[in-house]
């Protein structure tokens, strides 16, 4: 198989290209969802967009410090990564513009970005709790800053240093915990000029603002977070071998693949290469392994963050426990996936325990007994990762909506029925 474009990378390529000069030419680029709701942002802000016959998506930039008022309201339906990095883009853009999303969005906090974007000179008039929907009021003369996130999170890090690109001088972000450095390395790509320094408090990364970015071809590496659903699919399968060509194996990303790895699943990857500054490969899983319970470290969580989900479904089948830890960010997730985890995983048959930020699995060691209706809460990843489940039970699991899975995955039912699974609507 060969997973969609990696989410992460294609909203920061639309954003990039969007800002840089010329025309940037995006193949592989995520078609769903989320990553369509970006694309539709950067036009309202001026860009040109478009996507040709051959698949290729063009964008025409405006240049860095060249977006106009948006003449309608941003609506960025399902998309935490959307809704987090604009508004860095338009804290800093001399105008005011208007935010909002699905009933998803609408719950998650954006008070984490909000903070440090307040401390460029923007202004956000949100709903009670800082949520959206939210009005930005851009500043026109921003002061670069120097912000430790309190938070392990991309998105904010991500919004720091787009911030930073519209403002003259140095703009510096210290994170304690390393999370994904897809920002990084595409706007390096695009000509941007970054350092990174260990400081006491962490990794300190400084970007030059008003930079002149050039337009670049980008490739899109396929989503480790997407490929995570066939790869567990192999790992609780009998018999069989799954290849997984061209995913992205950026070590910020691959915490789950570790995790598999120590429990004893059979995953190797091949022909490692780089692909614009992202490592790419190309992994085999072969079944049959016997998987064990392992104990997954918090430090190891922002590089598996959103394969939780999908974990939880392998460690179910594993011999013994799972003891998951550091799991608090997972509460804000597109769903509360702690409890949504817990709720599906207790309604098959499989023995959990919640704690504040942790969960443990008692693994069966076998097939589970399946049987249960999973609520996914608006959550992509807990359809995916439900739907897995079910290959390896021995009643049907049932998900009440799959509607959002093309959010991340469109094709997603196709291509595991091709893999073996039989995925189809539930008998009513
Ligand atoms: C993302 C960062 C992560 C991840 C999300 C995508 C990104 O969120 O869960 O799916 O593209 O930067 P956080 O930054 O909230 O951890």
């Amino acid at each position: 198989m060969r997973p969609p474009g990696d989410k992460s990378i294609s909203h920061r390529a639309l954003m990039l290209g969007a800002l840089a000069v010329g025309e940037t030419r995006v193949s592989g680029l995520l078609e769903g969802e989320d990553v369509l709701r970006t694309a539709n942002a950067m036009r309202l802000l001026g860009a040109t967009v478009k996507r040709d016959e051959s698949g290729l998506w063009r964008i025409n930039g405006v240049g860095v410090g060249g977006f106009g008022e948006p003449a309608d309201i941003i609506d960025v339906g399902n998309s935490g990564t959307s809704a987090r990095l604009l508004s860095g883009l338009l804290a800093t853009s001399g105008f005011v513009s208007f935010m909002t999303g699905d009933a998803s969005l609408r719950r998650r906090p954006m008070r984490r970005v909000i903070e440090p974007l307040n401390q460029f000179g923007a202004q956000f008039l949100t709903r009670d709790g800082m949520r959206l929907p939210m009005a930005v009021i851009g500043t026109n003369s921003p002061v670069p800053i120097r912000y430790v996130t309190p938070v392990p999170s991309a998105q904010v890090k991500s919004a720091v240093l787009l911030a930073g690109l519209n403002t003259m001088g140095e703009t510096t972000l210290v994170e304690r915990e390393a999370t994904r450095d897809h920002s990084e390395i595409m706007l390096a790509h695009f000509g941007a000029t970054l350092r990174h320094e260990q400081s006491d408090e962490g990794l300190a990364i400084t970007i030059v603002g008003q930079p002149d970015l050039v337009a670049r071809d980008i490739e899109v590496p396929g989503d480790p977070s997407s490929a995570a659903f066939a790869v567990v699919a192999a790992c609780i399968a009998s018999e069989g071998e799954v290849l997984v060509k061209h995913v992205g194996v950026n070590p910020s990303r691959t915490g789950l693949y570790t995790t598999l790895r120590e429990m004893g699943a059979a995953i190797s990857w091949r022909n490692e290469r780089l692909v614009g500054g992202e490592k790419v490969a190309d992994l085999v899983v072969t079944s049959g392994a016997k998987l064990k319970g392992v104990e997954v470290p918090a430090a190891r969580a922002p590089s598996m963050i959103d394969e939780y989900p999908i974990l939880a479904v392998a460690a179910a089948h594993a011999q013994g426990t799972t003891i998951m830890r550091g799991l608090a960010e997972l509460k804000v997730k597109e769903s509360d996936r702690l409890a949504a985890i817990a709720a599906g995983l207790s309604a098959n048959g499989v023995k959990v325990e919640v704690g504040a930020d942790s969960l443990t699995v008692h693994g069966t060691g076998g097939r589970i007994e399946g049987g249960g209706t999973v609520q996914t809460h608006l959550d992509h990843r807990i359809a995916m990762s439900f739907l897995v489940m079910g290959m390896g039970a021995r009643q049907p699991v049932t998900v009440d909506d799959i509607e959002m899975v093309d959010t991340s995955f469109p094709g997603f039912v196709a291509l595991m029925n091709g893999l073996g699974a039989r995925i189809a609507p539930a008998a009513s």
